[in-house]
C-alpha cells in the first residue's frame, strides 16, 4: 500500500502537478501571469525551496556552518601537541597583554592582531591584560 502511494505520487500526481506549473518561455511572460497564475508559482517555489531547504540543512550543519566547534589556533607553535607557555611572574613587568585570539606574531603576548581578525569576523575578542594593583 505504501508503495502503490509513492508510485501514484512520484508518477501521476507529481507529472500532473509539474505541467500546471505556469512557467513562462521568456522572462517577459512573467508580467503576463494572472495573480492566480503568481499564487500557484509562489506555492510551488515555497515548497520547492522548503524542500530543498530539509534536505540541505542536515548537510549545512554538519560540514559547513552548524559545526561551532572549530580550531581557533591556525599558526602558533603548530608542530607541538599542546601549546603552553611558562612565565615567571617576577619577569612580567607593570601591565602585559596576552593573546587569547591565536593571531598574534609575539605570541604569547598580544600584539594587536585580534583588531583585524575582529573586523574580518565580527568577533570580540582581545587579550588578557595583566597589571600589578596600582599603590595607594
Ligand atoms: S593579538 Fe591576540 S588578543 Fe591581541
Amino acid at each position: 500500500v505504501i508503495m502503490e502511494a509513492i508510485s501514484y505520487i512520484v508518477r501521476d500526481a507529481v507529472p500532473s502537478y509539474l505541467k500546471g506549473v505556469p512557467i513562462p518561455k521568456s522572462f517577459g511572460g512573467f508580467l503576463k501571469l494572472s495573480v492566480k497564475d503568481w499564487l500557484h508559482l509562489t506555492t510551488f517555489t515555497t515548497v520547492v525551496g522548503g524542500v530543498g531547504y530539509l534536505a540541505f540543512k542536515p548537510y549545512y550543519d554538519k560540514y559547513v556552518g552548524g559545526n561551532k566547534d572549530t580550531i581557533m589556533n591556525f599558526r602558533v607553535e603548530k608542530q607541538k601537541e599542546k601549546v603552553y607557555d611558562v612565565i615567571d611572574v617576577e619577569d612580567l613587568g607593570e601591565k602585559t597583554n596576552f593573546c587569547r585570539c591565536w593571531r598574534s606574531k609575539k605570541w604569547p603576548f598580544c600584539d594587536g592582531s585580534h583588531n583585524a581578525f575582529n573586523k574580518a569576523t565580527g568577533d570580540n575578542v582581545a587579550s588578557l591584560i595583566i597589571e600589578k594593583k596600582k599603590s595607594r
